[in-house]
């Protein structure tokens, strides 16, 4: 089975709408929905929003499930010029940008006393996915920089770093923490966001804007991996 993650119900409604064979299970005031998309056996869940969200769901449903693969898609604010609105960016690794531990000698974005610092995407799962082809916009593979923040306002001193010294692509609130226990657990992972905004001053309008783009886009790329997995 294929585990298939977002963080809201907006952001999991087009899977459930193409799902055949669709049960729910209930977890923790969670629903779980199981069944087939493409022929292959599927679980679609809402992680909930952030790090810990993420990092609980992934691991339970791993506990649970044991997926051959974890596939999280959602939105994701641009750190890039070339990376535009409507844009698809696929993780090739992902960071957590708010780990900051330099008064202790670590660079931002490592877990202290670990080596876990750039979480590499699952190779097979990237070259797979850096072949679909959007029916709107570009795709990019980058660098996805997670933290339980929203960015609204890049321009600020205080976020340079996102772009400068993590070198970051998109910025989002889950993929890394995904990553991360995808890849304590060995479990193959990929995360793919449809870009929603700049990260700037009008991130909060362009969000809301581009959530039904983005179910939509993530839905036609699943649809795309899925026969292939
Ligand atoms: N997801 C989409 N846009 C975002 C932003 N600007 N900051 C954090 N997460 C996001």
């Amino acid at each position: 089975m294929i585990v298939i993650l977002g963080a809201m119900d907006s952001e999991i409604s087009s899977f459930l709408s193409v799902m055949d064979n669709a049960k729910i299970l209930h977890w923790n005031g969670f629903d779980h929905h199981q069944g087939t998309i493409e022929g292959r056996a599927v679980l679609v869940s809402k992680s909930g929003v952030g790090k810990v969200m993420a990092a609980m769901m992934t691991q339970h449903l791993i506990d649970a499930y044991h997926p051959l693969a974890v596939l999280f898609t959602g939105l994701a604010g641009s750190l890039q010029p070339h990376i535009a609105i409507g844009d698809t960016l696929i993780a090739s690794d992902l960071v957590q940008h708010d780990m900051e531990a330099s008064g202790i000698g670590f660079p931002r974005g490592q877990i202290p006393f670990s080596d876990w610092r750039f979480l590499p995407a699952d190779p097979r799962l990237l070259h797979l996915a850096s072949e679909f082809v959007p029916y709107q916009g570009k795709l990019h593979l980058g660098r996805i920089c997670t933290g339980d923040q929203f960015i609204s306002h890049r321009e600020m001193a205080s976020h340079a770093y996102l772009a400068d010294e993590l070198a970051g692509d998109g910025v989002e609130m889950e993929g890394a923490s995904v990553a991360q226990v995808c890849a304590i657990n060995d479990v193959p992972c990929l995360v793919a966001r449809t870009i929603s905004d700049k990260a700037d001053g009008s991130a909060g309008v362009n969000f809301e804007e581009f959530l039904p783009l983005a179910s939509h886009n993530s839905l036609d790329l699943v649809r795309y991996m899925l026969p292939q997995l």
